[in-house]
């Protein structure tokens, strides 16, 4: 039986040599390929500033510590999501507060945000989107809500690194240039990867000084280039810091996937269309909706089943998928039915009507750019019929 994993990243010779010529160079850390990829990923974004670090998730933490957010202060997010998202705020004893999603792109949804907004007692600082599988959120309504309310945009890139989304009075805009800080994942199944590593975007220098020297302990900046001979052993501590540097091995990955990003793009959206023609016909299957003026990263292909039309529900379609070779994932368990989320600030299942019941009906397909055109067929195939097979 033929087997299509859930993922598989696109590593080659480039890599390789990349990797290679940093081992081989006398310097592994953080140094001149951390600073080249951020360079690139700047460019690549069209963003002003570009800082590496070693996850999305010290993304995020870097970020909301750079804004200056303390307990008691509250954040904006969507439950439907991965824990990362929520999880930094509570390291600085922030609270996430959710609002339900959109039913067709599964983003944040600006009038649940509108509605948590009026519903508060002003504690809110900052609202925290995620660009969820890689269609971008409907940032004009989301900027001119923080706006109004004097609230920042730290947007949950992680899905999105190449996505753009067409702005009032801009045009196309990548995201990475949109709100006031971006965080990207280069984690191993994003459309690109360093194994592990992330990237924060801004436009605003300050912020930018401030996450490079707490990214690596809070020593002056390039204090990397201390055991260099243009360097000086001594360094100043200026503020709290973090272990969030990212190393010159993994941004070498990084290095040779972002000269085929757009490569693996292309691949990931014909992908997508294809699996769409195809389930669209299908009355039992529900394909993503893209709203008009985006442009996709296709970080994941979430297809929803209607379960009035089947005899069998969302885990037994993934169960019989698995049987039959191919790997299939869930994106995402709502936050707010898990026990930490519950325990911790008192949501309970039933609170956000629209991210349960996506969650309840959908499965992630495998979508990247080494899949052959086989597989995407037996994917196609598999799918089709265990929909037609289980017809109510
Ligand atoms: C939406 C979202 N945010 C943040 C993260 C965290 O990314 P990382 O693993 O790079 O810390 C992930 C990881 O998959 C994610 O899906």
């Amino acid at each position: 039986m033929r087997q299509v994993a859930f993922h598989r990243p696109s590593i080659g010779p480039e890599e390789e040599r990349e990797v290679l010529n940093t081992l081989r160079s006398g310097w592994i850390t953080t140094g001149p390929k951390a600073k080249r990829f951020e360079k690139e990923f700047a460019e690549y974004v069209g963003a002003r500033n570009a800082l590496a670090v070693a996850h999305c998730t010290g993304a995020l933490h870097l970020s909301l510590w750079a804004l200056g957010l303390k307990p008691g202060d509250e954040v904006i997010t969507t439950p439907f999501t991965f824990t990362a998202t929520a999880e930094v705020m509570g390291y600085l004893g922030v609270r996430p507060v959710f609002a339900d999603v959109d039913p067709g792109t599964f983003n944040l949804n600006p009038a649940r945000v509108e509605e948590v907004l009026e519903a508060s007692d002003g504690r809110v600082r900052a609202l925290m989107p995620v660009h969820f599988a890689g269609h971008p959120c409907d940032m004009d309504r989301l900027m001119k809500i923080a706006r109004a309310h004097d609230l920042k945009m730290v947007e949950d890139a992680a899905h999105a690194a190449g996505a753009s989304r067409h702005m009032d009075g801009r045009g196309m805009a990548k995201v990475g240039t949109i709100g006031d800080l971006t965080c990207f994942s280069f984690y191993a199944t994003k459309n690109f990867t360093t194994a592990e590593g992330g990237m924060i975007t801004t436009a605003d220098d300050a912020l930018a000084e401030k996450i490079a020297v707490a990214s690596l302990h809070g020593m002056n900046k390039d204090a990397w280039k201390r055991y260099d001979k243009s360097g000086s052993w001594y360094y100043e501590i200026h503020d709290l810091g973090f272990k969030y540097n990212l190393s010159d091995v993994h941004a070498a990955i990084g290095v040779a996937q972002l000269k085929r990003a757009g490569e693996f793009m292309a691949r990931r959206t014909e992908i997508a269309q294809r699996y769409n023609a195809a389930f669209r016909g299908i009355e039992a299957l529900q394909p993503p909706y893209s709203e008009s003026g985006i442009e996709h990263a296709w970080h994941l292909y979430v297809l929803r089943i209607r379960p009035d039309l089947l005899r069998i529900g969302r885990n037994q379609f993934v169960e019989m998928l698995r049987e039959r070779g191919v790997g299939v994932s869930v994106h995402c368990i709502p936050l707010h039915t898990m026990h930490y989320y519950q325990r911790a600030y008192g949501y309970r299942t039933g609170d956000f009507p629209v991210a349960e019941d996506v969650f309840s009906r959908c499965f992630s397909l495998p979508i990247y750019a080494s899949m052959s055109d086989d597989d995407i067929e037996y994917v196609i195939e598999t799918v089709t019929s265990i929909a037609r097979e289980n017809r109510r």
